[in-house]
């Protein structure tokens, strides 16, 4: 459920019709809800009430400081993949001490602050990098919390650029080396083994794959245990997937109580790290028709967002609803919905049935997860400008950039 629904002929954001934040703040545009982010993560914390539980939001999913922010007041934690997002959380007033550090590459330097900030857990995704956790530890004199991120090597019949969690995929430690490297872990003066973490990958629409993955995790946590480590908590991931079409996904309810059941009497905290299903469906992606044209049989509209603003189209041929933001009385024709960008793959959808006259807006919907945070400057086209509604306000939260942002740092030869 999300608030973003048409009023008295137009679509709004909360109480505020796009129409007007269109003409405010220009276009292409994000649009978020502060409501719908609250309600999001409130659905997660609250489906763990009564068992001890940390809802660490993924920043990649989108990072804007406004949107952590929001989530930070909430008492969120967050699970960060680089530096860079560990900036933005505190910058955000979101704690390190509730964030959790994921991904294949860490540089030093980005282990180094993330262990200096006091960060909750670094994520271990190999042996390499265990080596290297030591060496920083070591180098700072501090003892790092770590928790291994373990590839279960089950199936999330999800697409495979965003499947994580098969032997095949470059994420974790496989199952059969996890014990060997905790012991190393638990016999390393410089760690402190906290916790045991996966994520399987992500827009998963069954709990069938968390299901086989805990029951995995369950048994390393249990012959851990007769090893005398005892870990504070058991990372479960996010992955958890959103409607864009006709998908089902499982509620968080659903898939807390699943999990729940699959760790009930487990002496662990939990954590997860839910970033589409809390973000996606609070944002859309507002954008403006410039021209209709017609290829032969074909119909165009060249909108004026394209793929550098919302990739998902493009790079995974992902479905987003697209609708009229003022829908209008008269004939309805089959459209492709096309960027600027100079490259046939430049789509925000295909053959969509839209009543359309130049001028009109559309939404993307969908656009408040891996929508701005995947965009770029290809073909020298500023990023949009954000906005996050609350009730019946609007305030930018990132300004649209101009030319010269674009050029900043760069140089013409010196002779
Ligand atoms: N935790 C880790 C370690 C992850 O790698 C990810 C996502 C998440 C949590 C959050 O997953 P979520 O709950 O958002 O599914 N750009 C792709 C999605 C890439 C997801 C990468 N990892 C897309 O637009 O579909």
């Amino acid at each position: 459920m999300d608030h973003f629904s048409h009023v008295n002929g137009a679509l709004c954001a909360e109480q505020v019709p796009l129409p007007g934040l269109a003409e405010r703040f220009g276009t292409p545009l994000f649009v978020y809800s502060r409501a719908t982010l609250e309600r999001h993560w409130r659905a997660f914390d609250d489906a763990f009430t009564g068992v001890p539980h940390l809802v660490c939001y993924a920043v990649k999913a989108n990072s804007n400081l406004a949107l952590l922010d929001v989530l930070a007041r909430l008492g969120s934690g967050f699970d960060i993949v680089s530096g860079g997002e560990l900036q933005r959380v505190l910058r955000a007033g979101g704690q390190a001490a509730k964030t959790v550090f994921s991904g294949v590459g860490k540089s030093r330097d980005e282990l180094a602050a993330a262990l200096a900030a006091g960060i909750r857990a670094v994520n271990v995704e190999s042996a390499a990098e265990l080596d290297r956790v030591v060496e920083v530890a070591r180098g700072l004199g501090v003892r790092a919390p770590v928790s291994l991120r373990v590839n279960p090597d089950v199936d999330p019949e999800t697409h495979p650029y965003i499947s994580t969690g098969l032997r095949e995929n470059k994420f974790g430690v496989p199952a059969a080396e996890v014990m060997e490297l905790y012991l190393r872990a638990h016999a390393t003066e410089e760690l402190q083994v906290v916790g045991m973490d996966c994520h399987i990958g992500s827009q998963l629409t069954s709990v069938a794959p968390y299901v086989d993955a805990l029951a995995k995790l369950v048994e390393l946590a249990t012959a851990l245990r007769g090893e005398g480590i005892h870990l504070q908590h058991m990372d479960i991931g996010g992955g958890i997937g959103i409607r864009y079409r006709d998908e089902q996904p499982p509620s968080p309810a659903h898939w807390a109580a699943v999990v729940r059941d699959c760790l009930a009497g487990q002496p662990f905290e939990v954590q997860l790290e839910p970033g589409r299903a809390i973000a996606g469906n609070a944002g859309v992606l507002l954008t403006r028709v410039e021209y209709l044209k017609h290829n032969g049989e074909k119909r165009f509209a060249v909108v004026d967002a394209g793929m550098n603003d919302l990739l998902r189209p493009s790079l995974y041929g992902a479905w987003q609803e697209i609708v009229a933001v003022v829908p209008r009385d008269g004939p309805v024709a089959l459209y492709d919905v096309v960027g600027p960008v100079c490259e046939s793959s430049d789509f925000l959808g295909k053959d969509r049935e839209l009543a359309l006259q130049p001028d009109d807006l559309l939404a993307v919907r969908g656009a408040g997860a891996y929508g701005f945070v995947m965009s770029s400057n290809y073909n020298s086209r500023p990023r949009a400008a954000e906005v996050m509604v609350d009730g019946e306000h609007a305030q930018l939260v990132r300004s649209r950039e101009l030319p010269d942002d674009l050029m900043r740092g760069e140089r013409l030869l010196s002779d």
